[in-house]
């Protein structure tokens, strides 16, 4: 059994094209709308509080150095993407280039990164959940309000919003509702605003006097800030999981993910300068909702409670676009044979792998309700940027393996941008925790252990039967 055996990239890219009773319907304009409704949410609206404390007012910096690791692998995102146009992203591009032991390796890890992500978002979308309640003056019992240990000095049990956050958003996606690319789209429309509202209405509390000293931590500061705020531009991958919906993917999927990724950059960098030109940073500490008191320290309270609702939106877009990706890699993974097969049968009802999605609601409902969000950012973090770093290597060999095969966007200065997007992750993760570290390379020992004992023999490829690929499901799960 050759662990390394490779699907049939023609093949895959013909039965994409075969699936011609799919609707084309997505543009660029689209594609851009849903990289940013998988991008801005927790990142922005809560862990730039802490990033501050970090880095002080260079936090900045600290986003133009994450989105710099970012876009230089999204380049290699955009080069496969727009080659091999199906579903499943990375997991599937991996499959055909590098191998099903690889392939095993990034869909494992995509489900951390997924999956957790999902749960992260849910545990900040709690935390502005209960901070618009408490305008209304109405309060949680606090053992319910947060995970065990997430606030130094008081005593929790579960963070219930979060975890009922995940199970309807679950509820919704598993019954497939028609309405959900509109819905989405209305939600970042509005979360973009709250942004942008933040930024003209900001700008003019600032006081410069706080952007001095600029960096107080130094280099140390600034490359540990981008660490963790790299978590608010995960999600631009989320795009290429619409890849068979896609009018011309070859133009419009680059256009989604680096444009999304360049709408975002300039947001964020805007509202760091202007968060920490209004407070001084240390102020941040322990602060889960950094923009809302930067409005309220700026006396703009009525504008402050309309960011909580515009995050509170915000960030259910992106627990949904991120369940539908984690559902569609799971569905991909149990079509190869990978994973069982019962996750990726699709409702008769519904037509959206049912299964698969409550499965992924209940385990990281669980985990969203019982473990801590900082906790949570950087072991997602820690699996994304393995995953960019691998996506960089795989271009760079599908270049070498396969250079005839057509391209409709090409990673500019291949293998320069794809090895400094190598260098920049791996640097990005040398700043994360030793903990981090150990629990990442637990989770892969459990990928290595499934994989041995349960993936490698149940793989279709291993049965030398044509594997085809998963029928299509419409943005938010319903089949089209
Ligand atoms: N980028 C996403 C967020 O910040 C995961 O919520």
């Amino acid at each position: 059994m050759n662990i390394f055996r490779t699907k049939n990239i023609d093949a895959m890219i013909a039965s994409s094209r075969a699936s011609g009773n799919l609707k084309k319907v997505l543009g660029p304009f689209d594609l851009v709308l849903m990289g940013i409704g998988a991008i801005i949410g927790t990142g922005i609206f809560v862990l730039t509080g802490t990033g501050a404390v970090t880095a002080g007012p260079a936090l900045t910096i600290s986003f133009i150095v994450a989105a710099l690791a970012c876009g230089c692998a999204a380049f290699s995102y955009a080069e496969f993407a727009s080659t091999v146009p199906v579903t499943g992203s990375i997991y599937a591009y991996s499959y055909a280039t590098l191998g099903e032991f690889v392939a095993w390796m990034i869909g494992w890890d995509l489900i951390l990164e997924y999956g957790f992500a999902t749960s992260a978002v849910s545990a900040g979308w709690s935390g502005y959940f209960q901070s618009l309640l408490r305008g209304f003056g109405l309060h949680l019992p606090t053992v319910l309000t947060a995970a065990p240990g997430a606030l130094p000095g008081v005593h929790t049990w579960m963070d219930l919003p979060a975890m009922l956050i995940m199970l309807a958003l679950t509820a919704m996606l598993s019954i497939g509702v028609k309405e959900s690319t509109r819905v989405n789209n209305a939600m970042v429309v509005i979360k973009v605003a709250v942004v942008l509202l933040f930024i003209v209405v900001g700008v003019h509390h600032v006081q410069p006097a706080n952007w001095h000293p600029f960096a107080p931590f130094g280099y140390t500061g600034i490359f540990s800030a981008a660490a963790l705020v790299f978590f608010a531009f995960i999600g631009f991958d989320a795009v290429t999981s619409a890849a068979e919906e896609v009018a011309r993917p070859e133009r419009s999927l680059p256009i989604g993910i680096i444009g999304s990724l360049i709408v975002c950059t300039v947001l964020y960098v805007a509202v760091a300068a202007i968060m920490t030109g209004i407070v001084p940073y240390q102020r941040f500490l322990g602060v889960n909702d950094p923009i809302a008191l930067a409005l309220n320290y700026a006396k703009e309270t009525w504008i402050a409670g309309f960011v909580d609702v515009g995050a509170i939106l915000g960030m259910t877009t992106v627990i949904l676009v991120m369940t539908y990706g984690q559902t569609r890699i799971l569905y991909a993974m149990s079509r190869d044979g990978l994973l069982p097969r019962r996750l990726s049968t699709v409702h008769p009802k519904y037509g959206t792998p049912f299964l698969a999605t409550w499965v992924v609601g209940i385990l990281f409902g669980i985990v969203a309700g019982f473990v801590r969000l900082s906790t949570l950012a950087e072991l997602i973090n820690i699996g994304t940027l393995a995953a960019f770093s691998l996506i960089s290597i795989a271009v760079i060999v599908l270049r070498k393996t396969r250079p005839e095969l057509r391209r409709g966007f090409r990673c500019p200065g291949v293998p320069v941008v794809p090895a400094l997007a190598v260098v920049a992750c791996v640097t990005l993760m040398t700043y994360l925790q030793p903990l981090t570290w150990l629990a990442f390379g637990v989770w892969l020992a459990i990928g290595l252990v499934v994989y041995f004992a349960y993936a490698r023999h149940h793989s279709l490829l291993n049965r030398q039967e044509p594997v085809s690929e998963p029928p299509a499901l419409a943005v938010g799960g319903e089949r089209r």
